[in-house]
């Protein structure tokens, strides 16, 4: 594991973009897993400035995110398509047909799961995904549980996640209760991880998922057992290391 602490999070939104732009400048034709949430936003505005510059294009490469809500329409300010379009699909030359994301509104979730692990399938392997951590150690939306899935599958959203995650909505009512996610098998069988955690919030669990026993408990803490692992984090969330 390469864990790295930074005291600005211009450093560390640098470091992180430029890790992933330097991926696609070697290999243009690169497969990223990306992550949503509040974390990555200013990753992606670095990415974006990379790609203005000229100095990176996204042309050949293919994305596929970790998650999506169950039940918002695509068009939703809140929904993970929504979120990639404003942050960063919209301002690269990514083609569209290229940047996948599981359908939370699809009439069968099953069969969407299904066709989601085979586009990745016929994609071979994830070069590189990049992973936030939620407040309890989940990864995408894989919350802790005695069994955790590998492949795609639909999750009930625990209920600590969605009150964090009540931030971006008017109101609690609101937050999809469920959402698809990426399984822990898929993300661990990415070439690397990226794993990006800022805030004094996030100290602990982090501490916990990287040097804790590896338990379903905290998904998170089988990152441990991925052999190329690199690890951003803000002073605040690296303070118990
Ligand atoms: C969300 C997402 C995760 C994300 C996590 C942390 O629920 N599904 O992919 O990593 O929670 O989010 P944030 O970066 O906003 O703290």
């Amino acid at each position: 594991m390469n864990l790295l602490t930074f005291d600005s999070h211009d450093k560390l939104h640098e470091s992180g973009a430029g890790i992933i732009t330097g991926l696609v400048q070697t290999n243009p034709r690169a497969v990223l897993g990306l992550a949503t949430g509040g974390t990555p936003v200013g990753l992606y505005e670095e990415i974006v400035k990379s790609y203005r510059r000229g100095v990176v294009s996204f042309r050949e490469a293919t994305t596929f995110n970790l998650d999506e809500y169950v039940g918002l329409p695509e068009d939703h300010p809140e929904s993970y398509r929504s979120y990639m379009n404003a942050h960063l699909f919209h301002h690269i030359d990514l083609p569209r047909g290229r940047a996948h994301i599981p359908d939370g509104n699809a009439a069968d979730p099953a069969a969407e799961c299904l066709r989601y692990d085979e586009l990745i399938a016929e994609a071979k392997q994830i070069d590189l995904q990049l992973l936030g951590l939620g407040h309890n150690g989940h990864i995408g939306f894989n919350e802790p549980d005695h069994a955790l899935n590998s492949g795609t599958h639909i999750v009930k959203l625990r209920e600590e996640t969605r009150r964090a995650n009540a931030r971006f909505f008017d109101s609690m009512d609101q937050v999809p209760t469920h959402a698809l996610t990426m399984g822990v098998g898929t993300i661990l069988k990415a070439k690397m991880i990226l794993l990006v955690v800022k805030g004094a919030d996030k100290a602990e669990i982090v501490h916990r998922a990287l040097t804790g026993p590896i338990t379903t408990d905290c998904p998170a803490s089988l990152l441990q057992t991925h052999p190329h692992l690199v690890v951003l984090l803000d002073s605040e969330a690296g303070r118990l290391f």
